[in-house]
């Protein structure tokens, strides 16, 4: 296996390390146990001790098992309508919060502190009998990476452009990223209460960057709204539902989870909270999760609304916060359930492992090359 250690070799072909520190000591090398050497040098190595070496490709847990999970076909017979996720994007303070406040009837954005959104949220609501699920992500520039992110999980971005203030900096990159993920985009043109606005202006923003309005001959909705007076609330939700029917999304509840976390922390008396959201499959009270370098039982799962109520599994397309994972796993970490706790383990702790050699960077084992060899 590459990169291979002056201990591998030595084991592999079954000759003492000392007598191949020697043949590089006799080049000029000090050479450690643990140090590492790439394959010209180990030929190189090997063919001054007269032994044949071949290279294998490791085989990682990480490999076999996740491969299999990702790629594992869901059968026809199995698939099920599954809501929506609908993201919104936009440029900071241009209203994506009041929007989806507004749409989903609670009021969130009073309740953040100096009006700016620090967290990813993510609601289900039910409207005529089926789900809809909604990401709200910061307009912050700070964000970038949350904002990549919602348009990663996301079905439809809802572009928020504020009526007064047209096409900005963070509005063009959340349109950079819905055109990315190739997800349809929908513009509500918000605050057109404002007396005096001027909506024209903004659609011609949009259409300069590359998104004609409909009512202008090209293929975007933009729905004029207000998330203060409500004007165009149902016309945004409308047409919102009618991009998902035309869509018609589906996923197979009936095998185990996989998905995205969101974000995650650590609460006191909670242990980690970790906001994910279901992408296929059902996750369940007691499943076996590994989610990036963290891993763990699900011990509860809260509704992302209602946060008091508890539920016991999550079909596809469903946000709740989950807790039992050991750490916080890094936002944008995909998760996956396994059949075996201890399988979850491995993988996480391989995975931490591979960062702690990644940090360590320097003053880890020397890789030695016949470059450096030669110097
Ligand atoms: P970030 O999360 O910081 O990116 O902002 P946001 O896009 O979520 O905007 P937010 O909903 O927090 O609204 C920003 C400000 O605009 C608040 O003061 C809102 O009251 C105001 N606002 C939002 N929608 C409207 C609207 O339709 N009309 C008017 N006049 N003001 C609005
Ligand atoms: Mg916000």
């Amino acid at each position: 296996q590459l990169p291979c250690t002056v201990r591998d070799l030595s084991e592999a072909a079954g000759i003492p390390a000392m007598q191949i520190q020697r043949i590089l000591m006799q080049e000029g090398v000090m050479a450690k146990i643990n140090d590492t050497m790439d394959e010209e040098l180990t030929e190189f190595i090997a063919a001054e001790l007269g032994v044949d070496v071949d290279f294998v490709q490791p085989v990682t847990l990480e490999d076999q098992l996740l491969t299999s999970i990702r790629e594992a076909e869901d059968p026809e017979d199995q698939l099920e309508p599954r809501p929506p996720v609908i993201t919104f994007l936009g440029h900071v303070d241009h209203g994506k919060t009041s929007l989806l406040d507004r749409l989903i009837g609670i009021n969130v954005v009073s309740g953040e502190s100096g009006g700016i959104t620090q967290h990813i949220r993510a609601y289900q609501i039910e409207k005529d009998g089926a789900g809809i699920s909604f990401v709200d992500t910061p307009g912050h520039e700070a964000f970038t990476e949350m904002r990549a992110r919602g348009a990663n999980v996301t079905d439809i971005a809802v572009l928020v452009v504020a009526a007064d203030d047209g096409v900005m900096p963070q509005t063009e990159e959340a349109i950079s990223h819905a055109k990315a993920a190739e997800v349809p985009i929908v513009v509500a043109l918000n605050k057109i209460d404002i007396p005096g606005i001027d909506p024209n202006k903004a659609m011609a923003d949009l259409s300069a960057n590359g998104l004609q309005p409909s009512e202008w001959g090209g293929d975007i909705e933009v729905v004029k709204c207000s998330a203060i007076t409500g004007e165009g609330m149902d016309d945004l939700l409308e047409t919102l539902l009618t991009v998902a029917d035309l869509h018609e999304y589906k996923a197979n509840p009936h095998r185990s989870a996989l998905g995205t976390s969101l974000e995650a922390q650590q609460e006191s008396g909670h242990g980690v909270v970790a906001k994910v959201i279901v992408e296929n499959g059902t996750l369940r009270v007691g499943d076996n999760v590994v989610c990036g370098d963290s891993y763990g039982k699900v011990r509860a799962m809260f509704d992302t609304l209602r946060p008091e109520l508890a539920i016991q599994e999550a079909g596809p397309s469903t946000p709740v916060n989950l807790l039992g994972l050991d750490v916080a796993p890094a936002a944008g970490e995909h998760f996956y359930v396994l059949d075996d706790i201890a399988q979850a383990r491995e993988l996480a702790e391989t995975r931490r492992e591979q960062t702690r050699k990644e940090t360590l960077g320097s003053t880890g084992p020397v890789h030695v090359t016949l470059e450096n060899l030669f110097d």
